[in-house]
């Protein structure tokens, strides 16, 4: 059986991941999606909701579990068996910033990155445009899975996409 890790810091998941992921699981038996802490980052949502939202996304995947990363991501991707990583682009600013880590992944336990180029249709898809377009009352619902976009705008604070005020 072939396994691939699809890590990331799904903060929130959207529909750009779950492309990536089904894509993924084209080419393997089982794909363990990762929720991994990013420490260049601040999250806003916690660990356990946006691994909670990312099962509830890829629920009718065939294939796929979702996991929190509890460290480094190249040793969870030990821990599970998986052969390789598997990461999306959207284009050469995404490769610039994926090959840095694909390279200390691959220095510290010999695991190879895959990338995937995502759906053109999904490549305007960044999870901190979602989180920046509802702080200031626009529409992510079409953004994001079922469920995320409440789940955003209530870690927010904000109300539903049109109430804002300035
Ligand atoms: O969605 P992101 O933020 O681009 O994903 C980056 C992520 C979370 C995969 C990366 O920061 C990561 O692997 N974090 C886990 C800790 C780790 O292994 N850090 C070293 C990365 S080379």
């Amino acid at each position: 059986m072939t396994t691939a890790v699809c890590p990331g810091s799904f903060d929130p998941i959207t529909l750009g991941h779950v492309d990536v992921v089904r894509r993924a699981r084209s080419f393997v038996d089982e794909v363990v999606v990762g929720v991994a802490r990013n420490s260049s980052k601040s999250a806003l949502l916690p660990v356990e909701v946006r691994v909670a939202l990312a099962r509830e996304a890829l629920a009718d995947v065939d294939g796929v579990r979702v996991e929190p990363i509890p460290g480094l991501l190249a040793d969870f991707v030990r821990d599970v068996g998986a052969t390789a990583v598997v990461k999306g682009l959207r284009g050469g600013a995404d490769f610039d910033a994926e090959t840095p880590m694909a390279l200390m992944n691959r220095h510290l336990t010999g695991v190879e990155t895959v990338f995937v180029i995502g759906s053109t249709a999904l490549a305007h898809i960044a999870s901190s445009l979602v989180k920046d377009v509802a702080r200031f009352g626009g529409q992510i619902d079409d953004l994001v899975p079922p469920g995320v976009a409440r789940a955003v705008r209530e870690a927010l604070g904000v109300g539903p996409a049109g109430g804002g005020d300035v």
